[in-house]
């Protein structure tokens, strides 16, 4: 079974990307043949810092590395060092309807958040085809919000099978449930765009206070609080606490003398816990960078070798070769 995915390298890493994508990934490595990839070219259609596009590159590769993705059952490699993508996304842009991505959500989302209306974005959807065909990926696990695109993959390999013959296959995606409850600083999903991350590697002074900033009811701290579930400091800390750390804090908040300050301290203690393996793993490769290029460089070589003759297949199928 071969699974793939891509994580874009548009900002920071946060907690809403590791338990969404990266630690979903990473445990399915065990499990097939995993690529994961960084998507530099998708990132040029929200991020035009050529310095920071390099910089963060290098760091969702170092924290993926962190956070216990292995090079030796997974390849990681990045987007722009297999090229054969682009061509492939434009091929199959030759066969794709305007219709197809005038539907998609994202790209109206995305507008509608301020990024730029141009041609890049709209074709998004294209080149993530081309990403997941190219590697005749079985699986693709995505979040929620990705599932149409991953329709539109399926669209644009049946209709390329249809004009040139049989050439795809078609890929099933894998929703990762659970992945969209990755509640933010506010109350809303978690994401860079609504500026209420929590950084997976932020520096302990800025995390401790940037918990201890959530905004919470104005209960006292006496005050029993039977919906303890509902709020959004307990809600992140169902991601780092084991499941008894879990109803400790419950049980707390119910009984009452238990206050939202108290909460979030804890919440603070759990996740620096939580990630201090991974802190650790990431400190010795920031003084091994040579690894962390040799990993990429490795990669972009086993990705490669598979998507060549994929891209190949379909330049003979369409004639350009
Ligand atoms: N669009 C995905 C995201 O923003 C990233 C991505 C690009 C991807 N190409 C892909 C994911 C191919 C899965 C498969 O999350």
């Amino acid at each position: 079974m071969r699974i793939l995915s891509g994580i874009q390298p548009s900002g920071i890493l946060h907690v809403g990307n590791y338990f969404g994508m990266m630690r979903p990934s990473i445990q399915l490595q065990d499990q097939g043949e995993a690529f994961y990839f960084i998507a530099d070219y998708h990132s040029m259609t929200s991020l035009y810092d050529a310095t920071q596009r390099r910089e963060y590159t290098r760091q969702v590769a170092i924290d993926f590395l962190a956070c216990g993705l292995d090079p030796k059952k997974a390849v990681l490699f990045k987007q722009s060092d297999v090229p054969e993508h682009v061509e492939l996304s434009w091929i199959l842009s030759t066969i794709c309807p305007m219709g197809l991505l005038e539907r998609c959500h994202s790209y109206k989302d995305k507008v509608s958040k301020g990024l730029s209306a141009n041609h890049g974005l709209f074709a998004y959807p294209v080149l993530m085809a081309a990403d997941i065909l190219i590697y005749e990926a079985d699986r693709v696990p995505v979040g929620r919000d990705q599932k149409q695109h991953v329709e539109v993959t399926r669209d644009l390999a049946l209709k390329f099978n249809q004009t040139y013959g049989e050439t795809f296959k078609l890929p099933e995606p894998q929703f990762r449930e659970g992945a969209e409850t990755i509640i933010g600083l506010d109350g809303q999903k978690m994401s860079k765009s609504y500026n209420n991350t929590v950084e997976i590697f932020g520096a302990e002074k800025a995390t401790r206070k940037r918990l201890m900033g959530i905004v919470m009811d104005s209960r006292t701290r006496e005050e029993p609080k039977p919906d303890a579930e509902e709020n959004r400091a307990i809600q992140l800390i169902k991601h780092v606490a084991s499941a008894e750390q879990y109803q400790d804090e419950v049980e707390k908040l119910k009984a009452g003398g238990y206050g939202y300050g108290d909460l979030k301290k804890r919440l603070f203690e759990l996740y620096w816990e939580y990630f201090r393996p991974a802190r650790e793993r990431r400190e010795a490769l920031l003084n091994n960078l040579d690894y962390v290029d040799q990993v990429l460089a490795d990669g972009a070589e086993k990705a490669r070798e598979i998507a060549r003759p994929v891209n190949q297949r379909a330049r003979v199928a369409c004639g350009l070769a």
